[in-house]
């Protein structure tokens, strides 16, 4: 081995392991279950799955296997494995245009689920057990034990529930990265123990993934980069979505319920979610913390200018640019970021000791609030729930953001009822949309109603909303009045003429 390999195969037992990435593909049989690294495009292994996926098509026999990650990876997994015919089954989340399709034609078996529970369903063997867990890393370990890169996700699980393992040296990652992980494992109940972090910053656990040297049956060196995703410039309605929220954040320090520095933040992914993170960085907030699942570019922006003072996360979901820029001045964000199990940086009982403030966005939400993140016309998957769940069931303030309108105006995401539910009325405290916000704490779902609907929804559907509800109010006087034959009549008017109007 060279001296540059030296330092990330720590032991001379790596050095017989060293397989090209089609041998190592090879090792992949059809029937396997492969549990992977990886997390929004970041840390995920890319030079076996590629290779597979040219096997197949020069020929190989047929492979099916069931695929589990951490989230969403890149596309030489969920479009190229997917194009071949080879992922039969995925969990626990994805936002790829092709393995999209092939979920909803039902060539995929995908569960969609809660990230932050998602390893334990693996462990607890309500899907099949990872034959192989091949994962991306930095460096390995004179013990074996594996260095994560720009993502922890499921690794520490997956690794220990798989028979073998293939890791894949990130070569195109600096090694200055080792030590942003901090790998904290729970116990399976009855035995587990309280997470012991009280402030986001905590380190609790080690550097490194545990998987030892018996365990790992072949070693891929790559220099292939992730293949992060551009960030779409901010829209309009995404930064009058960002002012509202600073606005209400004003309205609830003037109230005493929150300081200078907020509660630790949760921020989804996405244009809406980057556009509420630029407009704090204009605002009077400072000493910011964070508690999240991934931190994208406008955090790292909040991190360099100093509002930011830690942030910890699963995964840094970076575009091309900043995640340069991350390598670049990795000495610095090395002591304000910390990369997390996704169990951990998802876990609810770490989100209510904290109190985060979660911010997720919507597809739509009906009248009362109840929130569809991830089905569109209740029918068709679009990505997933995420982490979303696992924040607004336990975070201190619950907020959801959308456009008020979808597909240039034909489609309104104020509706009268959602027909598919991921966060009902009973989590969800602050719906914000370009028009403003509605605060629904404290309020009946009558009450709810009218808030949403004068301050949510476009000015093009706000009559029709409340029309139908003075409707429901009278046709059907009740705690939560509906008239069951009209409820989801907009969506199949929009099915039927291409618009809800
Ligand atoms: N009905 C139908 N389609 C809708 C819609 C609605 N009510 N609202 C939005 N859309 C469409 C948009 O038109 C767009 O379509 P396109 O891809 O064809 O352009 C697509 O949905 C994405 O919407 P966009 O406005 O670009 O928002 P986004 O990129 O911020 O994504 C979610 C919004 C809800 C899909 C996304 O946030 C998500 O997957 N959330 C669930 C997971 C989650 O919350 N993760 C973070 C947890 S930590």
């Amino acid at each position: 081995m060279d001296q540059e390999l030296k330092k990330r195969i720590r032991s001379d037992r790596g050095e017989s392991l060293i397989v090209s990435a089609e041998e190592a593909a090879y090792m992949i049989k059809d029937g396997m279950a492969v549990a992977i690294s990886g997390f929004t495009n970041s840390g995920y292994p890319k030079a076996v799955p590629h290779a597979l996926a040219e096997q197949v098509k020069a020929g190989r026999e047929e492979v099916h296997i069931e695929l589990y990650s951490g989230a969403s990876v890149g596309p030489e997994i969920d479009t190229e494995l997917v194009e071949t015919g080879i992922i039969q089954r995925r969990i626990p989340y994805q936002t790829n245009a092709t393995l999209r399709k092939a979920i909803n034609s039902g060539k995929v078996n995908y569960s969609d689920m809660h990230l932050g529970r998602s390893a334990e369903f693996v462990a607890q063997g309500h899907v099949k057990k990872p034959d192989i867990a091949l994962v991306e890393a930095l460096a390995i370990t004179e013990d074996g034990d594996l260095v994560p890169t720009t993502s922890v996700g499921n690794v520490p699980t997956y690794v220990q529930m798989a028979d073998s393992v293939i890791v894949e040296i990130a070569m195109a990652k600096p090694l200055e990265l080792e030590g942003t992980a901090d790998v904290y494992m729970t116990e399976p109940a009855p035995n587990r123990k309280p997470i012991p972090i009280t402030h986001p910053g905590d380190r609790v656990g080690a550097p490194y993934v545990k998987c030892g040297w018996d365990k790992i049956k072949a070693i891929v060196i790559s220099d292939m980069s992730d293949l992060t995703r551009p960030l779409a410039a901010i829209s309009e309605d995404s930064r009058k979505i960002g002012e509202n929220i600073i606005n209400f954040f004003r309205h609830e320090v003037e109230a005493g319920r929150l300081g200078k520095s907020l509660l630790p933040i949760q921020s989804g992914v996405g244009s809406v979610a980057n556009a509420v993170l630029w407009g704090l960085k204009e605002s009077e907030f400072e000493g910011l913390t964070c508690y999240t699942e991934v931190i994208q570019d406008s955090m790292l922006d909040l991190i360099k200018c100093g509002k930011v003072t830690v942030a910890s996360c699963t995964a840094l979901a970076p575009s091309p640019e900043a995640q340069v820029d991350f390598f670049n001045n990795i000495d610095f964000f090395r002591d304000h970021v910390i990369f997390r199990p996704e169990e951990i940086s998802n876990s609810g009982e770490v989100a209510h000791r904290l109190g985060l403030i979660a911010m997720n966005t919507a597809l739509e939400v009906d009248i009362y609030g109840n929130v569809n993140s991830t089905h569109v016309q209740g029918k068709k998957i679009m990505n997933g729930i995420g982490g979303s769940g696992d924040f607004s069931r336990s975070a201190q303030l619950v907020i959801f953001t959308t456009s008020s309108i979808a597909k240039d105006g034909a489609i309104s995401s104020i509706v009268p009822m959602c027909p598919h539910v991921d966060h009902t009325e009973h989590e969800v405290q602050v719906i914000v949309t370009e028009q403003g916000y509605a605060d629904l704490r404290g309020l009946s779902p009558k009450e709810r109603a009218v808030a949403i609907i004068e301050n949510c929804a476009h000015p093009d559907y706000r009559d029709m909303l409340m029309d139908y509800f003075k409707r429901a109010c009278e046709e059907a006087p009740c705690q939560t009045p509906h008239i069951l034959d009209e409820a989801l009549s907009w969506h199949s008017r929009f099915e039927k003429t291409g618009s809800m109007k």
